[in-house]
């Protein structure tokens, strides 16, 4: 059977404008021009900078949808995905549980994948109709691994030195490996989170963006299946 990564991009940056903040000009801006209530918006640092601002150190990493974007886009273009091997999650900082297809095409520009969340909070699965492309529902980090039920590994700057191809042939070791990736700025998993993890890696000695770090585990990954293949044929 072939070897599936579920790779979570967890804590990720989303979350709709809080109640707080629905009446700064900042965020009754954005409102206007995209015509929608603020309630609905997707907190975003891009135009809600201000507003953020305002919520002193409770605003540090809000409000960046344009990390699990990238992300995503790299993911879901790789040929691990193509070929049927990968499974990616986000995980919201406000505990919702976001399922991407992995035939899902994204739109490659943040600002529609925004209002594409923002279309996705309303209604729950998009499109509306038709096979789901993204589908969303409250949850918890636990919930979503009691529900996937894996072996997990974590990645983060406090993890243990080691290569991402040496974790890429831990996560093969596994009959159903979970890659958490932190979806946020800066800072570091909550307790929480971390302590769903059997393992936590530190691939660099530098602090690398969620991007870097998604792609090159996707690819070493995919070198590690593929020495896994090639030794069972000697
Ligand atoms: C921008 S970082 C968050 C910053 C945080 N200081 C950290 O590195 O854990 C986003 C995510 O990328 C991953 N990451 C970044 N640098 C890493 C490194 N050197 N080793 C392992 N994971 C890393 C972690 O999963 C992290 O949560």
């Amino acid at each position: 059977m072939q070897l599936v990564l579920s790779l979570i991009l967890a804590e990720s940056s989303i979350e709709l404008v809080p109640n707080e903040l629905v009446h700064h000009p900042a965020i009754l801006k954005s409102a206007q021009r995209k015509r929608k209530d603020p309630h609905a918006l997707i907190l975003d640092q891009t135009y809600h900078h201000p507003a953020i601002l305002g919520l002193g150190p409770r605003g540090i990493g809000r409000g960046r949808p344009d990390i699990p974007h990238l992300s995503l886009l790299l993911a879901l273009g790789s040929p691990l995905n193509l070929t049927g091997g990968l499974k990616c999650y986000v995980h919201t900082r406000d505990n919702n549980i976001i399922k991407v297809d992995s035939g899902a095409r994204l739109p490659r520009n943040t600002d529609r994948f925004t209002s594409l969340l923002e279309q996705l909070y309303q209604e729950k699965v998009v499109p509306p109709t038709g096979r789901p492309l993204l589908s969303i529902e409250s949850g918890s980090i636990g919930d979503l691994l009691a529900e996937i039920s894996g072996e997990v590994i974590a990645l983060t700057t406090a993890g243990l030195p080691k290569s991402m191809d040496q974790v890429a042939s831990r996560l093969v070791e596994h009959r159903n490996p979970v890659l958490l990736v932190g979806g946020f700025p800066r800072g570091h998993f909550s307790r929480e989170a971390i302590s769903k993890a059997k393992e936590s890696y530190r691939i660099h000695n530098q602090h690398l963006d969620a991007w870097t770090v998604v792609a090159r585990a996707v690819y070493d990954f995919e070198r590690a299946i593929a020495l896994g293949e090639a030794r069972s044929r000697t």
